[in-house]
């Protein structure tokens, strides 16, 4: 790594200029698959209740550095990881608790993973795991969840039917209310549209507008226009670097970089 990459890191850094601390904030994080290194020096702060986009062409390491957010890379033999990551003044890879950061740090995948259960015993299962047994406490949970997914009215009448006889759009906003159950702080969603069609999308994309009053949301996309409308601040990632960070309207219209530039305006990747 050359002492030029990290300044110039430490510089884009420096660029977010915001009067609230930062939820996360990473310092030169570097993660290996084994030989490979497939993040460099990265240097990132992320605000509360904002929604940050990580954008890139496909196998820049917009998912790896999702997954060091909440350690789901410990889970790959062969990865490892160095710098800090810090949230809530708390560093996560120093701490032993990983299934308290998992509850504070929820996901979202690509392609909706619900279990084949029910609607309410998906959303119930979580809380149920986390020790809550009271029906009447479950009840609100499951509700509150599923109007916090903006999802409840299409499906309050068939809590008790299998959730894989929903839509895939609806699936994917029942997978947010499974997050949601978890009564989580930050929500990470990897490219949670990808499999829907335009109107479901802009279900979630929606969704995504509302959540951010009470949570941070960290969000990958290989969509621009979806980027631009739902995001706060975007960073662009290429080859395991972060190239540019900043507001997502400088980003878009004022990009500092030429490689940004070329790549939100679709000259490649
Ligand atoms: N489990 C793994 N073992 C080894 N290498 C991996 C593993 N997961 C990812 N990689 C490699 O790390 C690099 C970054 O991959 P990553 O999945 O983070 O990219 P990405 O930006 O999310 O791409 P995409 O847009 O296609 O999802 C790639 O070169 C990829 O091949
Ligand atoms: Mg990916």
């Amino acid at each position: 790594m050359s002492a030029t990459v990290v300044e110039r890191n430490k510089e884009a850094r420096k660029r977010i200029v915001s009067d609230k601390a930062a939820k996360i904030s990473v310092k030169d994080l570097n993660l290996y698959y084994g030989e490979k290194q497939a993040l460099y020096s990265i240097e990132l702060d992320i605000q509360e209740k904002e929604v940050t986009a990580l954008i890139g062409p496909s196998g820049c390491g917009k998912s790896t550095f999702l997954r060091t957010l909440n350690r789901m890379n410990d889970l790959i033999d062969g990865v490892k990881i160095s710098g800090d990551i810090v949230i809530d003044n708390e560093n996560i890879y120093k701490s032993n608790d990983v299934i308290k950061l998992r509850t504070k740090v929820g996901m979202v995948f690509q392609k909706p993973n619900l279990f084949p259960m029910s609607i309410y015993d998906n959303v119930a299962y979580g809380p149920r795991m986390q020790g809550i047994k009271s029906k009447k406490e479950l009840n609100r949970i499951v509700e509150e969840s599923l109007r916090g997914a903006a999802i409840w009215d299409e499906v309050k009448d068939r809590l008790k039917t299998s959730a894989l006889g929903l839509s895939g759009g609806q699936q994917q906003r029942v997978c947010i209310a499974r997050a949601i159950a978890m009564k989580p702080e930050i929500i990470l969603m990897d490219e949670p549209t990808s499999a829907l069609d335009p109107i479901s999308t802009l279900k979630v994309e929606e969704l995504i507008a509302q959540m951010k009053k009470d949570y941070t949301i960290v969000i990958v996309t290989h969509n621009m226009q979806q980027a631009a409308r739902v995001s706060d601040k975007t960073a662009f990632f290429l080859s395991g670097e972060v190239i540019e960070y900043d507001e997502t309207n400088t980003i878009f219209s004022m990009p500092k970089d030429q490689r940004t530039e070329d790549y939100v305006t679709g000259r490649f990747g």
